[in-house]
């Protein structure tokens, strides 16, 4: 799909959106690791839940995307709320963050893997990675169904194998299916301290 495809699919999606937008549960469940300060990424924000979460736990805030009507959103709610959220419409293929330059990146149902050693590079030293997205070994159908878009078993870990893993959640089909969150991965990984 081409960019302007994919900013037009997207942006007709966020002009019927309703209702304040949460932050994906790797973030909510795990915002304890969360530092006190510092320089955090929301990669592919859509309307900015988890943007959301970091600058009202006292982070500096950028959040990409490639659809202008979301940053646009994201950006009047922010103002009403005086947080600290610089939103900006950018396609993160072609400008992926540079090296050393955030605290905290959080990634939610996005997934463009060649962008992996980019998010690994854009760490600082003893900065946190937050991913969560879809699985292909679904429980129950939801979510997108292009296997592009879709995690192989475990390969979060592969594809951030550089950082240290911090939590890690895939059930599968594991026991009762009824119970858990189930067609997704959640990753938490950190970069090493400097020595
Ligand atoms: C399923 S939404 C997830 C949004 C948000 N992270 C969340 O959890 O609600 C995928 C997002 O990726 C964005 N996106 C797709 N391709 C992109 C690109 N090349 N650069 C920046 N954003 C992109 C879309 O505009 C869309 O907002």
């Amino acid at each position: 799909m081409s960019i302007n495809h994919a900013q037009k699919k997207w942006n007709s999606r966020y002009a019927t959106a309703e209702g304040k937008p949460r932050a994906a549960p790797v973030l909510r469940e795990n915002r304890h690791l969360l530092p006190a300060s510092g320089d955090a990424l929301d990669l592919a924000c859509g309307l900015g839940g988890n943007a959301l979460l970091l600058a009202q736990a006292g982070l500096t805030v950028q959040a990409w995307d490639l659809s202008s009507v979301a940053i646009d959103a994201l950006r009047l709610r922010t103002a009403a709320e005086c947080l600290p959220v610089e939103a900006v419409v950018r396609d993160v293929d072609n400008q992926p963050p540079i090296p050393t330059s955030f605290d905290v990146i959080v990634v939610s149902y996005f997934l463009q893997r060649t962008l992996a050693p980019a998010l690994c590079a854009a760490l600082r030293p003893g900065g946190l990675l937050f991913y969560q997205t879809f699985v292909k070994n679904k429980v129950y159908q939801q979510g997108p169904t292009n296997p592009d878009f879709l995690l192989a078993e475990n390969e979060l870990l592969t594809l951030f194998a550089p950082l240290r893993l911090r939590v890690y959640h895939e059930i599968g089909a594991l026991g009762d299916i009824t119970q858990g969150l189930r067609n997704e991965a959640l990753f938490v990984g950190q970069k090493a301290e400097k020595r």
